[in-house]
């Protein structure tokens, strides 16, 4: 952190938003005048929004109290339910027959449920989980791939009050085992296999392998039948989801929680070895998913179709594929596969097909699909697309370019946003029809949302590189770490105290107030829009039997953004095959997505004097770059030689 935050970005081109429709916050001046009333009632305005946006069992009776600082407790006193937010209310004011999913899977089947049969199964699930002894306050995790079952589950965990914890399908049988240990599911929801490059791969084998050791707080495992792949079973604790639904009334009464009632954990990484347990609560982060969905998006529910490409194994999934769309009463698309199967084509043929209006992916999918080349969204009808949205890691210029140009013709907002897992939705970016953009800027925080640059004092800094913090707390803000108080202060609240929420990215404020995001200023790495820690992929080689030693850096890549690129000492001497045994190995512990691009090996890391390791130097080796750090100290100065070397 003590590395000087510097940007080598200039970027001068500026678009205005496009004319002609309204949206629904339709101008600066609106901007303006909805951040003012936050300005002078803070508290009053944000109780005001969640009395409109929210559906409420008990009206809540203070809208925050920050007594307990960084502990914040929003809307107390309020009861509610999440997952009739979500649907008894759209059906309860004759939407029923709306389509609330539309799914479609790899080899072009689709499914379409409409609010009515959503609700059902629904109550079905919640149903059965309460028949497996499924309590209020329970963690259920979730190991499935991207189809309905797995909107079902969640929702009929909020239902009952259980706390559900989606793990990404592509984690590893260890990475699964460690999750379902830190939060002590009692249940685990998976399915048979899932879709991908045409082929079936299987899942549940991995929550077998989990389950085999420790974990001994899981009673049951609910398998949904899906990639009609033959897998094993565990008689007296397997059991079938749609036999157990079957045989489920459609009716479940909607359990009432009070607004910080906890409603989901999501593991992601940070700067030390073990993923941590972002704490969600139920109105705050419901209330944000749908103001979001309104404000960044321009939803309506009525008329849009809104395709969010992230997995649920994510939190873009989690509020933009399913709470937001859904609290709002809208349709949200789901697909399972690879974007670009049977080619490069598919994700536009889904557009034109299904005529999604907005459109929320991550540049780094953005950056394959321009490599792919401008002849594929050719192909397609895209004329139904209204909305652009980006979010995950900084966008290049260039990629946005290519968006606003190729996707957008020149006529669609693109809405860069920035946020984190522990945000919970949105916190910087456009308004898509108020206000104008800059290629590669997030622009301007939303309304509510007090975000700035400041130093390592906590001052602000206008025109430089500094820290991204949060001056203020907002209603999904994360209210912890899984079972770890200590941790949660320190990541976020120990550098500026509790007065501002450290995010961990750097950032500049240009002269108009815009927001341009650096990247992370922490040992995390963003690799293909995923949050990975170094300390984790450096765990994971470290505990092979031939590593002593391991260091991991990320290096600028041109389609993931940033790739890994570890520096490994051995115990012994180096084999034949090593390089690739320690991949192997990594994609075993972690998953596929931690898979180190580039392994070099030496007999020491070049350390400073106090022993801590030289992290900017590493960095510069894997880039290729000069070096500009002093190795003069080093004390063995082949060392550097030998990491320069590829395998
Ligand atoms: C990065 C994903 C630049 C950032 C929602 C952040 C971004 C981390 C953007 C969070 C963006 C996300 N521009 N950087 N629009 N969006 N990031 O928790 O470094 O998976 O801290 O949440 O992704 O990643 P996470």
């Amino acid at each position: 952190m003590s590395e000087a935050i510097t940007s080598v970005l200039e970027e001068n081109r500026s678009f205005e938003p496009p004319a002609g429709h309204q949206g629904y916050i339709p101008s600066l001046a609106a901007y303006e005048a909805l951040k003012a009333r936050f300005s002078d009632d803070f508290d009053g305005t944000w109780g005001d929004l969640a009395g409109q946006h929210l559906l409420w069992r008990e009206p809540f009776t203070r809208v925050l109290n920050r007594e307990k600082a960084p502990f914040f407790h929003w809307f107390e006193g309020g009861m509610l339910n999440v997952s009739e937010n979500c649907l008894d209310r759209h059906v309860a004011a004759g939407l029923g027959k709306r389509t609330a999913i539309v799914w479609e899977g790899e080899a072009g089947q689709v499914r379409r449920i409409s609010y009515t049969e959503l609700l059902a199964d629904v109550c079905r699930a919640a149903n059965a989980m309460r028949e497996l002894g499924i309590k209020a306050g329970d963690r259920v995790v979730i190991y499935m791939p991207m189809i309905p079952e797995a909107a079902v589950a969640m929702l009929a965990c909020s239902r009952i009050g259980a706390i559900h914890s989606v793990v990404f399908g592509a984690f590893s049988s260890l990475a699964l085992r460690d999750r379902i240990e830190d939060a002590g599911a009692r249940l685990v929801i998976t399915a048979d296999g899932g879709s991908r490059r045409g082929a079936v791969y299987a899942l549940k084998p991995n929550v077998d392998e989990a389950l085999s050791e420790g974990c001994h707080t899981v009673r049951h495992v609910l398998l949904v039948r899906h990639g009609g792949n033959e897998v094993p079973t565990v008689p007296g604790r397997d059991i079938d989801w749609h036999q157990a639904l079957n045989v489920q009334p459609a009716e479940c009464e909607p359990l009432a929680v009070e607004s910080e009632h906890p409603l989901f954990i999501l593991y992601t990484s940070g700067s030390t070895g073990k993923p941590k347990g972002i704490l969600h609560t139920t109105a705050g982060y419901l209330l944000w998913s749908r103001l979001t969905m309104c404000w960044s998006f321009d939803f309506n529910p009525a008329e849009d179709l809104f395709w969010c490409t992230a997995d649920i194994g994510w939190i873009t999934g989690h509020t933009y594929s399913v709470y937001g769309p859904l609290c709002c009463g809208g349709t949200t698309l789901m697909y399972e596969g690879v974007p670009t199967w049977p080619d490069a084509g598919r994700i536009w043929k889904i557009c034109e097909d299904h005529a999604v209006s907005i459109f929320y992916t991550a540049p780094t999918a953005i950056r394959a699909l321009i490599k792919a080349g401008d002849e594929w969204p050719a192909k397609y009808d895209l004329s139904s697309l209204r909305v652009l949205g980006t979010v995950g890691e900084p966008i290049n210029p260039e990629a946005w370019m290519w968006y606003y140009r190729v996707i957008g013709k020149e006529k669609l907002p693109i809405v860069d946003t920035w946020w984190q897992t522990e945000t919970g939705g949105h916190m910087i970016a456009p308004l898509p029809f108020a206000t104008p953009t800059k290629p590669g800027s997030a622009t301007l925080p939303l309304p509510g949302i007090d975000a700035a640059v400041v130093d390592e004092f906590g001052h602000t800094v206008i025109g430089d590189g500094g820290l991204l913090v949060l001056r203020q707390p907002w209603p999904s803000m994360l209210r912890g770490i899984w079972g770890d108080e200590k941790r949660y202060v320190d990541t976020y609240w120990r550098k500026f105290g509790s007065r501002y929420y450290f995010a961990g990215d750097g950032a500049r404020i240009d002269e108009d107030g815009y927001f341009w995001i650096m990247g992370r200023v922490d040992d995390v790495l963003n690799v293909s829009g995923h949050r990975l820690g170094t300390m984790e992929i450096e765990s994971a080689l470290v505990s092979h039997h031939q590593v002593a030693e391991a260091a991991v850096v990320g290096r600028p890549d041109e389609l993931k953004g940033e790739g890994i690129c570890a520096f490994v000492v051995l115990k012994g001497e180096f084999t034949e095959g090593l390089a690739a045994a320690l991949r192997a190995h990594v994609v075993s512990q972690i998953g596929a997505i931690a898979r180190p691009d580039d392994i070099r090996f030496a007999n020491s890391l070049p350390k400073t004097r106090s022993g801590k390791i030289m992290r900017r130097l590493l960095r510069d080796i894997a880039a290729g770059r000069e070096i500009t750090d002093d190795i003069s100290t080093l004390e063995d100065q082949t060392v550097i030689e030998q990491l320069q070397q590829r395998v």
